[in-house]
C-alpha cells in the first residue's frame, strides 16, 4: 500500500457538514457511502486537475458529473461569463443568449426543432414526462431497470427481478398511485418492451431511456435495440423520448441519437449544454414542443430558466466543441485509457470488462460483456471501492461508485492519460 492521503482538512470540513446537511452533501453520491472512506472536499478546479482542501492534487474523470468537457475552468469559459456578469446575474426577462443558444442546439441535435430551457436534469426529465402525457393523452411510461432520469417521483423506481409491470417507489414518500403509472423493462430487451405495450393497449405515452446508460456503469445499446424502440413506439402511436442529460454533446455534438442514427420525438439535456452552471433542456418537435406553456396548454415555468450567466457558460462550451477534432480527440484518448485500465487489470488477473464511446467511459470488475443492469450487479463492488481508494492516494479521482460512467475531457493529456494508467496498474497489482 502506497502511503496514506493526508485528508485532514477535509475530514475536519465533512465532519462539520454532516451536523449541517444530511450526510454532509448536497447530493448523495458525493458521500462516498459505496466506496472507502470519507469524501474528499474540493478547493478548486482547473483543466482535468481537482485540488482538494489538504492541498493533493487528483486527476479528475468525474467532470462535475459530465459538464466539465472543455476541461474545468476554460479560460475562454470564464472570460465570457465575467463580461456576461457585468451586466447582473438573472433578468426573468428574454434575453439574446437563449436564442443563441437555442439555435446552436436545434442545429446540433437531430430531434429538436424547439427548446425550453430549465435548470437541472431533474427539472427536464419531469417537464418532458408531463409533455408526453399532454400531448399523447396517455397516463403510463415505460422506463429502462438502471436508467437514471433525475428525481421526479415517477422516474423512482427500479424493476424488480424479471419484467415488473407495476412500478414499486425506490423511496419513501413517492406515493405508489404515482409509480403504478410506470413500467419497467431490462435494458437492451426489446421482447419486454413489446409485451408491455401488448399488455397495456393505448395506455402508454411513451419510452423514456438514456441512449448510453451512464447510470449503472457504463451500458451500450445493443444493435438494433434502438431501432426496435424507435419502431415499437411508432406503431404504438407513442413518443419515444432520449434523455441525454450525460450524452448530450459527449457522445457526439448531436448526442448519441446523431452518433446512432436513431431519431426520437423529445429529448432531454443539461450538464454539457449548461458549461458548468446549471441547466436543463428538453426539445423536440415544434408540434409536440408548442404544447407547452405558454403557447399551449401544457405547464411548466421556471424563475431562473435561461439566465445569461447559465446560457453564457453553456454556449462558449458548445463553441469549443464544435471546434475541427474535438470529439476524434476525445474518442482517441478515452480509448486509449480503457484500454490501458483493461490490460492493467488483466496483467493482475482481475476480471474486467469496459468500454467507451467518445468522453464517456466505464468499466466492470466482472467478466463482460454486460448489456443491463442485472448483469452490471456480478460486478465485484468491494474491490472496487478498495481500488477507488488506492485510486485516490496516487492521485486520480473517479466516481466514488461502481455504477457511474467516468467523464474524460479536452483538457486531459497523453501525460494525464498514461499516470492515470500507471496508477491502474499499480492499484490492481495491490488488489489481485
Ligand atoms: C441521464 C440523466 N438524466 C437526468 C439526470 C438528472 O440531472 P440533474 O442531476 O441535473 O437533476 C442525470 C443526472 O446525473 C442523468 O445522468
Amino acid at each position: 500500500m502506497t502511503d496514506a492521503l493526508n485528508t485532514k482538512r477535509s475530514e475536519e470540513i465533512f465532519g462539520s457538514a454532516k451536523n449541517l446537511m444530511p450526510g454532509g452533501v448536497s447530493s448523495p453520491v458525493r458521500a462516498f457511502k459505496s466506496v472507502e472512506g470519507d469524501p474528499i472536499v474540493f478547493d478548486r478546479v482547473k483543466g482535468p486537475y481537482a485540488w482538494d482542501v489538504d492541498g493533493n492534487r487528483y486527476i479528475d474523470y468525474v467532470g462535475s458529473w459530465g459538464p466539465a468537457i472543455c476541461g474545468h475552468a476554460h479560460p475562454e469559459v470564464i472570460a465570457a461569463l465575467q463580461e456576461t456578469l457585468e451586466k447582473g446575474t438573472s433578468f426573468g426577462a428574454p434575453c439574446v443568449l437563449e436564442n443563441k443558444l437555442a439555435e446552436m442546439v436545434i442545429e446540433a441535435v437531430p430531434s429538436v426543432e424547439m427548446v425550453r430551457f430549465v435548470n437541472s436534469g431533474t427539472e427536464a426529465c419531469m417537464a418532458v414526462l408531463r409533455l408526453m402525457r399532454a400531448f399523447t393523452g396517455r397516463d403510463k411510461v415505460i422506463k429502462f431497470e438502471g436508467c437514471y432520469h433525475g428525481h421526479a417521483d415517477m422516474f423512482l423506481v427500479k424493476a424488480g427481478s424479471g419484467v415488473a409491470t407495476l412500478g414499486l417507489p425506490d423511496s419513501p414518500g413517492v406515493p405508489r398511485s404515482t409509480t403504478a403509472n410506470t413500467l419497467t423493462a431490462p435494458y437492451n430487451d426489446l421482447e419486454a418492451v413489446k409485451e408491455l405495450f401488448a399488455e397495456n393497449p393505448d395506455a402508454i405515452s411513451g419510452v423514456i431511456l438514456e441512449p448510453v446508460v451512464g447510470n449503472a456503469g457504463f451500458i451500450t445499446p445493443e444493435p438494433g435495440f434502438l431501432e426496435g424502440l424507435r419502431e415499437v413506439t411508432q406503431e404504438n402511436g407513442a413518443l419515444l423520448v432520449f434523455d441525454e442529460v450525460m450524452t448530450g454533446f459527449r457522445i457526439s455534438y448531436g448526442g448519441a441519437q446523431e452518433r446512432f442514427g436513431v431519431t426520437p420525438d423529445l429529448t432531454t439535456m443539461g450538464k454539457v449544454i449548461g458549461g458548468g452552471l446549471p441547466v436543463g433542456a428538453y426539445g423536440g418537435r415544434k408540434e409536440i414542443m408548442s404544447m407547452v406553456s405558454p403557447s399551449g396548454p401544457m405547464y411548466q415555468a421556471g424563475t431562473l430558466s435561461g439566465n445569461p450567466l447559465a446560457m453564457t457558460a453553456g454556449i462558449k462550451t458548445l463553441e469549443l466543441l464544435k471546434q475541427e477534432g474535438s470529439y476524434e480527440k476525445l474518442e482517441a484518448l478515452t480509448k486509449k485509457l480503457v484500454d490501458g485500465i483493461i490490460t492493467a487489470a488483466k496483467d493482475s488477473n482481475i476480471s474486467i470488462h469496459g468500454q467507451s464511446i467518445s468522453a464517456m467511459f466505464g468499466f466492470y470488475l466482472c467478466e463482460g460483456p454486460v448489456k443491463n443492469f442485472e448483469e452490471a450487479k456480478s460486478a465485484d463492488t468491494d474491490r472496487f471501492s478498495k481500488l477507488h481508494r488506492l485510486m485516490l492516494q496516487k492521485g486520480v479521482y473517479l466516481a466514488p461508485s461502481a455504477f457511474e460512467a467516468g467523464f474524460t475531457s479536452l483538457a486531459h493529456s497523453e501525460d494525464d492519460i498514461n499516470s492515470t494508467i500507471k496508477a491502474f496498474q499499480e492499484s490492481f497489482s495491490e488488489i489481485s
